[in-house]
């Protein structure tokens, strides 16, 4: 599996945006209340080891920082330098949380994982449920896999939220001419996530199945089955 077309323009896009990137990530109403219930689905003990994969500027890490606790270990991984040097800055006083460059899609992690986040992430990959299957592998039987993702809503109300956040899409996707005019990134990038949150539902038993933001942003949490998949 690799990372999207294009992780050269993915990591030049993010290196740019990092700055305005932080801001939406962190003041977007609703967001913040969001982020501490993606943590709170990870269901993690004090003590407990947590990657979050594609961490961006690292708005969820202090969420999980606060369920591990000091003896915890808090991983956030993101292919971006730019953006990982703001995830240094956020975290920098805490000893317990660290920041790694690398790839979502071949973690550069050992060890016991007990619960992986990834928010607004695998829309970007291009194998979607593929990543979320190694994920669930990599927690193993009982560990928790969480996802957060914007998608289109079909509620009354919906238009001028999904205007928003179809500007925020374009906004968060490279601009690669794969993505963004031989197909319709809006639209590819709902198929990804229902691909995701899909895989993610079979893997496991539902801890969270839940949507934020007038409907527009879809929590997925998961404990992963043991052996053969098990349904909801
Ligand atoms: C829309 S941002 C979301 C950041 C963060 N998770 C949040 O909730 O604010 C997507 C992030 O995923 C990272 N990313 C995308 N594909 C990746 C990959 N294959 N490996 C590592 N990071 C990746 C990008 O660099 C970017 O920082």
């Amino acid at each position: 599996m690799s990372a999207s077309t294009s992780g050269e323009d993915a990591r030049e896009f993010y290196g740019r945006w990092a700055r305005l990137y932080d801001l939406i990530a962190r003041r977007t109403p609703g967001v913040p209340a969001l982020r501490r219930r993606a943590a709170a689905a990870c269901r993690l003990e004090p003590g407990d080891t947590v990657v979050e994969m594609g961490c961006g500027t690292g708005a969820n890490l202090p969420y999980l920082r606060e369920r591990v606790g000091p003896e915890g270990t808090v991983i956030g991984i993101d292919f971006t330098g730019p953006v990982l040097e703001r995830a240094r800055e956020l975290t920098a006083e805490y000893d317990n949380v660290r920041v790694v460059r690398g790839d979502a899609t071949r973690p550069p992690v050992r060890g016991d994982v007990d619960a992986v986040l990834a928010t607004f992430v695998v829309g970007m990959l291009e194998d979607p449920a593929g990543a979320v299957d190694d994920w669930c592998d990599l927690v193993g039987p009982d560990g928790h896999v969480v996802l957060a993702n914007a998608a289109r809503s079909d509620a009354w109300y919906a238009p001028p939220v999904n205007a928003v956040f179809r500007a925020i899409v374009v906004l968060s996707t490279p601009p690669t001419t794969k993505l963004r005019y031989d197909d319709d990134p809006h639209l590819r990038l709902d198929a990804k996530i229902d691909a995701a949150h899909a895989r993610l539902r079979e893997r496991s038993r539902a801890v969270a199945d839940e949507t934020h933001i007038f409907g527009v942003v879809r929590l997925t949490g998961g404990r992963v089955g043991d052996g053969g998949y098990s349904s909801h």
